[in-house]
């Protein structure tokens, strides 16, 4: 937003040069500032912009110290990657000068990161915000902002605006390194700041983070989506898919590495996707991985994979182990052709078969785990048969599963639906069974064994037991000595409970080479 916009008169006007927004919508009855307001017809839109890469983030002058006897509280309820936003945006407040809140009476300003999956993750922020309505009322100084993906839906953005006054700012995905200046705005004015873009999306390096934690850490390598399958939101919340260059992955996890992190997740929508928006290098998933396998940092994990690029190379190389561990998530979302043809899967049952067949042969102890909607608009009894024997014949190690949720401007959306919510439920109730009914027979296969488990610390029910999580990301507990902490250690697999093993602790494990 540009000097003169931000003194007109002490009316914003919408960015139209960066952006974006609806802006022909005249919200001057509720406020008089009007800002860039989110609009998924936009989000919609692939190919007319070009990619911009940023790599000089820094804080202007009128912002340092902007945080300097203030606290900030964040509350994230979206997937890692959203996790993985409130980093970034914890750093730019620890930049600014900010501490952390403990609570959100302690703090100045106080932030929801949104998911707008389903409609049941946007009500529990519309929940939240009803619920921090009593503390602004007691405290108008305290500043409330709404940012994610929910922010990226015009619907949310004029139900806030309508019904939800104590909500100071509301910003979105693309533009998490405007924060200074959005609090900036939102601290000179007593209306509702508003920046959404809904643009394509760029790439922006060199933004501060603070970690959650020193063993684990997420690490993007691409933004967006292009798959635009048909229930979901967020291809219009997240953008194109974009990739940042392998250079500044590499640098990115060599810094952790070195900084003792042991393990790294690669965050993206679609990891496999990884690299075909390149136009100046023939480097895909694979590749990155087979150069991850070389870098000196015991563990790397991906999420999330889409059947449909995973490719041979890919296989090949995560069948060389290593530091790649031995579990893949493939959300497969049903097991009936017709019916993951109307949800734009672009795969059907039988290449999803032969798929999971070349990565069983390829990487024999691999644990495949999946995310299940039931429930889609009028799916038959015999489509929701074929995602039970499809669970079966995979074997998957467990799932997320969900009753589909119609999302504002999808397809899906306008679909007729001669489906009853009861026989919804009752399809999720038989799923679930059998997804507990595997999970439980994918732990004991582990009874007796000796595994490798990451020692993330105390267990959360009992502080005499630590806990960590094996390659194959199965939960385990045992006593040990509270010093191993952060290393990887041997444990022998006394008895599978429920959701979890129990173990006795054989010794650390020594360091292995880095395999080339
Ligand atoms: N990019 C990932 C999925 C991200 S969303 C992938 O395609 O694999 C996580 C999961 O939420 C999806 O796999 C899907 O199972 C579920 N989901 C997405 N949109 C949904 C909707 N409208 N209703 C119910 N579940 C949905
Ligand atoms: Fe959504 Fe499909 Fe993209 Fe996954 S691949 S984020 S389900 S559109
Ligand atoms: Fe939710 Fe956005 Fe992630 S919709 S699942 S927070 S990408």
């Amino acid at each position: 937003m540009s000097e003169e916009q931000r003194v007109n008169g002490g009316r914003i006007k919408p960015d139209l040069e960066n952006n974006v927004g609806e802006t022909e919508k005249d919200y001057s009855q509720y406020f008089e500032t009007v800002y860039t307001e989110p609009s998924l017809k936009k989000a919609r839109k692939r190919g007319g912009e070009e990619i911009a890469y940023f790599d000089d983030f820094e804080i202007d002058e009128r912002f340092q110290g902007m945080g300097v006897g203030r606290k900030f509280f964040i509350k994230t309820y979206g997937c890692q990657m959203n996790e993985h936003d409130t980093e970034v945006i914890a750093g730019i407040f620890t930049v600014l000068g900010y501490e952390v809140a403990d609570t959100v009476e302690d703090a100045n300003i106080i932030l929801l990161n949104t998911c707008a999956i389903r409609e049941n993750a946007e009500n529990k922020v519309f929940g939240e915000l009803g619920h921090l309505k009593p503390l602004k009322q007691r405290n108008p100084d305290v500043l409330i902002g709404v940012c994610g993906c929910m922010s990226q839906e015009e619907s949310v953005v004029n139900k806030i605006l309508k019904t939800y006054d104590q909500v100071d700012m509301i910003f979105g995905t693309h533009n998490i390194h405007r924060l200074p200046n959005i609090i900036h705005e939102a601290y000179m004015s007593k209306e509702m700041v508003i920046e959404v873009w809904s643009k394509e999306g760029d790439i922006i390096e060199n933004l501060p983070k603070v970690r959650h934690g020193d063993i684990k850490a997420w690490v993007n390598i691409m933004y967006g989506c292009d798959k635009f399958c048909t229930y979901c939101i967020v291809p219009y919340t997240r953008g194109k898919e974009r990739s940042r260059r392998p250079e500044d992955i590499i640098l990115e996890i060599r810094q952790l590495a070195a900084q003792g992190y042991k393990e790294i997740t690669l965050l993206g929508q679609n990891v496999n996707a990884y690299g075909k928006d390149f136009e100046d290098l023939d480097y895909r998933f694979g590749d990155l991985m087979d150069d991850l396998r070389k870098i000196d940092i015991p563990r790397v994990r991906f999420t999330t994979s889409h059947p449909r690029d995973f490719d041979d190379h890919l296989i090949e190389v995560l069948a060389k182990g290593g530091n790649l561990v031995e579990h893949i998530h493939l959300p497969v979302q049903s097991g009936s052709t017709s019916m993951l043809k109307i949800m734009g899967r672009i795969y059907s049952r039988e290449e999803f078969l032969e798929l999971v067949r070349k990565i069983k042969v390829a990487i024999p102890d691999v644990s495949l785990t999946t995310d299940i909607i039931v429930g889609f608009p009028n799916e038959t009894d015999e489509q929701f048969e074929e995602t039970i024997t499809l669970y079966e014949e995979v074997g998957f190690e467990t799932a997320f599963t969900y009753i589909y949720s119609p999302r504002d401007g999808t397809p899906a959306e306008k679909m007729a639906d001669n489906i009853p919510m009861d026989v919804k439920k009752a399809r999720l109730q038989r799923l679930n069974k059998l997804v507990n009914e595997y999970s439980a027979k994918a732990l004991k296969r582990f009874e007796g064994q000796i595994v490798e488990v990451l020692v993330e610390g105390e267990s959360k029910r009992n502080e005499e037991v630590l806990s960590g999580y094996t390659r194959q990301s199965k939960l385990v507990n045992f006593r040990g000595p509270k010093s191993i902490t952060g290393q990887l250690v041997y444990v022998k697999i006394k008895e599978a409970k429920t959701w979890s093993l129990d173990g006795e602790f054989i010794g650390v494990v020594e360091k292995k080479e880095v395999m080339i």
